[in-house]
């Protein structure tokens, strides 16, 4: 699939007061000049926050990160997971359309995608609150045909069960994740024959079920307000969280500089000849 930038963007983006405090936390995890380290985690933050990866949220981050927009763009484009067009405002709905997930009717719920939400993948439906797109194994193949729905995996669909899925999250439910036939986790269909003291033990749910529904965040966009910055040696500290406007201020980065000097080479080819791969670079 072509991963461009989507032909319509929003005039800015900028991570809420806890985001960033939450991004600064983050940045300061990796040693000084070492920041971009953190492109990955901030860039899904973003994604967090606003369902999607839009062209200003990928230049503030490059700011945040003192990287050349370039860079950020490559990491953000390379890589499935970040949303490059909006997302429906309730859940990205993924289905996953692997080999085993496939023989056991994915396409049929794909099906229910078409038809309930758009016929073709990456599309809003007409309500805004949804997308779907195939995606490959998402390794629960036990449990197959599954998606992923916000956060969590629904397992051992049915397409009417997962039709009604959909109508529960659009009325604004959240339905518990996991196996949607009765199944524990992804012990065999007629029970478990090994281990079985073990299945159910304690507790409701299978361990990631359960803590999925302790949380309760499934399809919830995160402004950073629900979960403790976990940094711990930052927890006495105060982290210096820059408002927009100063992130907006910050210097130019290097991909913007006109050459350093009268030899034609720009800061940035400067700094990859300096910092370049001495294997590579021989
Ligand atoms: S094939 Fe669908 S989860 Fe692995």
């Amino acid at each position: 699939m072509l991963r461009r930038l989507h032909h319509e963007q929003p005039e800015s983006f900028a991570f809420t007061e806890a985001n960033l405090k939450w991004a600064e936390a983050q940045i300061s995890k990796y040693p000084e000049g070492r920041q971009a380290s953190a492109v990955i985690p901030l860039l899904w933050r973003a994604q967090e926050q606003e369902g999607w990866l839009s062209k200003p949220a990928i230049e503030y981050i490059a700011t945040l990160l003192g990287m050349a927009e370039i860079r950020v763009l490559e990491v953000a484009t390379f890589y499935f997971m970040f949303q490059l067009q909006p997302t429906g405002s309730i859940a990205n709905i993924q289905i996953c359309g692997t080999t085993t997930c496939m023989i056991c009717g994915a396409e049929d719920l794909v099906a229910v995608c078409k038809e309930k939400i758009a016929a073709k993948p990456h599309t809003l439906s007409a309500d805004g609150k949804f997308t779907w797109e195939e995606v490959e194994c998402l390794g629960a193949c036990a449990n197959a045909p599954m998606a992923q729905i916000g956060k969590d995996y629904y397992e051992d669909l049915t397409t009417e069960g997962f039709s009604d899925l959909l109508d529960r999250l659009a009325a604004g439910e959240v339905p518990v994740p996991g196996p949607q036939n009765g199944r524990f986790s992804s012990e065999t269909a007629g029970g478990p024959v090994v281990l079985a003291d073990h299945v159910g033990t304690g507790s409701q749910y299978n361990a990631s079920v359960q803590l999925a529904v302790d949380l309760g965040d499934t399809v919830k966009r995160i402004d950073g307000t629900e979960v403790p910055i976990l940094t711990p040696w930052l927890q006495d500290a105060p982290v210096k969280t820059p408002s927009a406007e100063e992130v907006a201020e910050k210097e130019p980065r290097p991909a913007k500089g006109e050459a350093a000097d009268d030899t034609g080479v720009t800061e940035q080819e400067a700094k990859a000849k300096t910092t370049g791969n001495p294997k590579t670079d021989g």
